[in-house]
């Protein structure tokens, strides 16, 4: 699978709805980055804009990306407002087969995030419970910022895993994507490619369609 998925994060807080609008026919998962000022330093959305996201854009599916801490309070707030697919940072809760099957119970899709210098080898135990896992590839907080280099090394070591452990979970790969850069982050083995600055910043459309190009 080769999907982009542009985060609304960059896009302009008071043309939302007319950029989503611009998106929706060339893409099918938007990414909404949740921030609470603790564990990013940084504040964004909360469930309310899900839920008129959900009711606005019933067909796209919502991957809500929490970058949060304690995010078990909040988990049920994202499923009660029509998220399709949440993931939470594996360094924010212990608790991942807790939360990962409360996720999955709910019939939505569960990942785990992993910071740039995080190890894979914390992921590995709970590779048979994740749908997606989502590899930053920037320190999370903010739009805008460069692709780390080493990410490619550790998409590629996670394809791998996935390979030998004969799992079906999705690689999802979040910042610093543009188009100088797409090609390789999917060759080395990437489903979903999140990009916020490289849709929304100028004309989203084009910009998506020239992201699309780019990848081939
Ligand atoms: C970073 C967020 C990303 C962000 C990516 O904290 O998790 O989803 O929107 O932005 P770009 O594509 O501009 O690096
Ligand atoms: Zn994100």
């Amino acid at each position: 699978m080769r999907e982009i998925a542009p985060s609304i994060l960059s896009a302009d807080p008071l043309l939302l709805e007319e950029q989503v609008h611009l998106i929706e026919k060339d893409a099918s998962i938007l990414h909404i980055d949740i921030m609470d000022g603790h564990f990013v330093p940084n504040l964004t959305f909360g469930p309310h804009f899900v839920r008129a996201l959900k009711k606005r854009f019933p067909s796209l599916t919502l991957d809500v990306h929490l970058m949060v801490d304690r995010p078990e309070i909040m988990i049920d707030w994202y499923l009660d407002a029509g998220s399709d697919w949440i993931s939470f940072h594996i360094e924010a809760n212990p608790h991942h087969h807790r939360y990962l099957m409360k996720i999955k119970e709910a019939g939505r899709k569960a990942g785990l995030a992993l910071n740039p210098t995080t190890s894979l080898c914390l992921l590995e135990p709970a590779l048979p419970y994740v749908d997606f896992v989502l590899l930053l590839t920037v320190n999370p907080g903010f739009g805008g910022q460069k692709f780390i280099s080493e990410g490619l090394k550790k998409i590629n070591s996670l394809k791998e895993m996935r390979e030998k452990g004969g799992y079906d979970f999705l690689i999802e790969v979040d910042g610093g994507i543009k188009r100088e850069n797409i090609k390789k982050i999917f060759e080395a083995g990437t489903d979903v490619a999140v990009a916020g600055s490289a849709v929304f910043e100028g004309n989203p459309l084009e910009n998506l369609l020239a992201l699309k190009e780019a990848s081939k």
